[in-house]
C-alpha cells in the first residue's frame, strides 16, 4: 500500500474505535437510570398460587406473555396479560372467562385455532379467582404512557403529543 492509503486505512480505524467509545460510553451512562420491571401484581399470595395452578394447567402461556414469559414455540400473536388490570376490571375479566362465545366480546380476525378458547367449562371458582388475579396485574404508569406514546408513533409516524 501506499502512504496516502495507510493513512486512510489508519484514520478508519481511529474514527470505528472512537465511535465504538463512545458508544459504550452511552450504554454505561443510560444504565445508571433506574429501568425498574413496570409490572406487578396486587393479588395476595393465596390468590397467586390458585391462579398460577389453572393458569399452568389450561396452558394460558401458549398463548399469551405473562411476567414476560410465554411458550416460543407457539406463535399466537394474543394480547399480552402482563398489566392487563391496568386496562379491564375484575367484573369484566369474569364476563369475559365466562363466555360461551369470547368473540362476542373480543372479536377476532384470527385462525379458529388461535382464537382464545372459552374457559366457561371451568368451575365458578376457578374463574372467579382468575379473574381476580388478572385484575391485579397493573402496569407502571410511566411505562403505559411509553407504550402508547411509541405505538402512536409507528402507526401515525407523527410525533406524540399528549
Ligand atoms: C389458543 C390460544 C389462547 C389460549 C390457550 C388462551 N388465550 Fe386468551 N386470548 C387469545 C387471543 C387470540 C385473544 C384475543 C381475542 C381473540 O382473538 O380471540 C385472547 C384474549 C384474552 C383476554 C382478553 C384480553 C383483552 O385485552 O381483550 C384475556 C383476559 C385472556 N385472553 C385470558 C386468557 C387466560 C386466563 C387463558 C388461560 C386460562 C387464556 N387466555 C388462554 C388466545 C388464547
Amino acid at each position: 500500500m501506499k502512504r496516502g492509503e495507510w493513512g486512510i486505512v489508519i484514520g478508519i480505524s481511529v474514527f470505528i474505535a472512537g465511535a465504538m467509545m463512545w458508544k459504550g460510553f452511552q450504554t454505561t451512562q443510560s444504565d445508571k437510570k433506574d429501568f425498574k420491571i413496570p409490572f406487578y401484581s396486587t393479588a395476595s399470595a393465596d390468590v397467586q398460587s390458585k391462579a398460577a395452578t389453572v393458569l399452568r394447567r389450561e396452558n394460558c402461556r401458549q398463548c399469551h406473555t405473562l411476567w414476560s414469559t410465554r411458550d416460543l414455540l407457539q406463535a399466537v400473536p394474543a394480547p399480552p396479560l402482563d398489566g392487563i388490570g391496568s386496562l379491564k376490571d375484575e367484573a369484566w375479566l369474569f364476563t369475559y372467562l365466562s363466555a360461551a362465545r369470547p368473540q362476542d366480546i373480543v372479536p377476532s380476525r384470527l385462525k379458529p385455532e388461535y382464537r382464545h378458547p372459552s374457559l366457561a367449562y371451568l368451575s365458578a371458582t376457578e374463574r372467579r379467582v382468575l379473574a381476580q388475579y388478572l385484575a391485579s396485574l397493573k402496569v407502571e404508569d410511566w411505562y403505559l404512557a411509553e407504550v402508547k406514546k411509541v405505538e402512536y408513533e409507528k402507526l401515525t409516524g407523527k410525533d406524540y403529543v399528549p
